[in-house]
């Protein structure tokens, strides 16, 4: 019998360990730079022009980027903005389960494999993304007619192999993505319907065999305020400690649109970390109808800067992620149709209003005043 760990790390505990490491990567990051982090600790001139991670480190928290592995390795601008910035990445893709074994019983864990030795040339956290959900399946999976035993037996093995092939080297892993209706019902996908919502206490433990020191999320979008959605992550994380099952965290997607930010993010985050789970901000993008005003710009850099507030100000809240950093490379325009310009960085690598929002709020730190 494995004890799940008796209360998830706080961010008292997690934020002494994330600062100690990214202390040690910003002086990394700061001798590549050549900026000078005691300057930047201390808010001099270097401190103005910090770069997000070394701003975030102070606070006690990590601001990532999901990265490709494809442009990491074509786009130079890309990876050293992407490891100048930031000290934490999800792949934005690479270990769903499709990309890491697209033929039953044959891996593919290069790309995946890529990012995670970025990651740690840089210094940078990893989190895995993502271990169960009802979309970016291979074809050998969705395909097969498989009785409810044998797709358990599936889903034990798929956590077991990635989990254990990271093994170490992912600080937190997304480990159910996505599992909620809008109306707080679970989604009826092929993991529901054959096993149960029991597959969710089930996953949790499997990954945390192959794994004890990962801690363990469950995601969604739509759960960044409290509403229906929210409020049935909220049941089942409540029930899930209750009965010992290894969730440490919740992740928050954050997918907006500018302007339309729920106001009670803080309130929904301190909810969850009452429970004794971490939050993150795990997969931030904020949509404007294209082509972008400056009065969206502004809008969305007033967004973002409070969702860092809020994070900030929230203990419990470890990290940031933002779903890429440039407009470029961004899933929305292939979504929303007549949307993007939802990023940090424009399309030429320019920082936009956004950038440096969340720069401001980072080097605010807890001073902002709640809005
Ligand atoms: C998206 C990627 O950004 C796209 O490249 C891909 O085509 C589809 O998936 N919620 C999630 C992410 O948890 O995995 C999704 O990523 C975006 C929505």
């Amino acid at each position: 019998m494995h004890r799940p760990p008796s209360s998830a790390p706080s961010r008292r505990a997690t934020s002494g360990r994330l600062r100690r490491t990214l202390l040690t990567a910003a002086v990394a990051v700061a001798a590549v730079a050549g900026a000078t982090l005691p300057a930047a600790a201390h808010g001099g001139t270097a401190g103005r022009n910090a770069p997000l991670r070394s701003l975030a480190a102070h606070d006690g928290i990590y601001v990532g980027s999901a990265l490709a592995a494809g442009t990491l390795a074509s786009d130079s601008t890309y990876s050293s903005i992407a490891a100048t910035q930031f000290d934490a990445v999800t792949p934005e893709n690479e270990m769903k389960w499709s990309s890491v074994e697209p033929t039953q019983g044959a891996f593919d864990w290069a790309p995946a494999d890529q990012i995670v030795s970025f990651a740690q040339d840089h210094h940078m956290l990893v989190r895995g993304h993502n271990l169960v959900w009802n979309s970016q399946l291979p074809t050998w999976l969705t395909s097969g007619s498989y009785s409810s035993a044998q797709l358990a037996a599936l889903l034990k093995k798929h956590i077991t192999d990635e989990v254990s092939h990271f093994k170490g080297k992912i600080y937190a892993w997304d480990v159910v993505n996505e599992p909620f209706n809008g109306d707080g019902s679970y989604v009826q996908d092929l993991w529901y319907n054959a096993l149960g919502p029991g597959y969710i206490a089930d996953a949790l433990r499997w990954a945390h065999q192959a794994d004890p020191k990962a801690v363990l999320y469950l995601n969604d979008y739509n759960i960044e305020g409290q509403n229906a959605k929210s409020d049935a992550m909220y049941a089942l994380v409540k029930q899930l400690r209750a009965e010992g099952v290894p969730i440490g965290g919740v992740g928050l997607e954050s997918h907006f649109i500018a302007g339309e930010l729920p106001t009670d993010i803080k309130a929904n985050m301190q909810r969850f970390t009452k429970l004794g789970v971490n939050v993150a901000v795990t997969e931030l993008d904020d949509r404007v109808e294209l082509p972008a005003t400056a009065a969206e710009l502004t809008q969305q850099a007033a967004d973002y800067g409070s969702v860092v507030t809020d994070c900030v100000q929230v203990r419990g809240c470890v990290g940031v992620t933002a779903w890429e950093f440039d407009d470029g490379h961004s899933w929305v325009p292939g979504v929303f149709a007549g949307q993007g310009a939802a990023n940090l960085y424009d399309a030429s690598y320019q920082a936009k209003p956004a950038y440096y929002a969340v720069r401001s709020a980072l080097a605010a730190g807890r001073r902002t005043s709640s809005h």
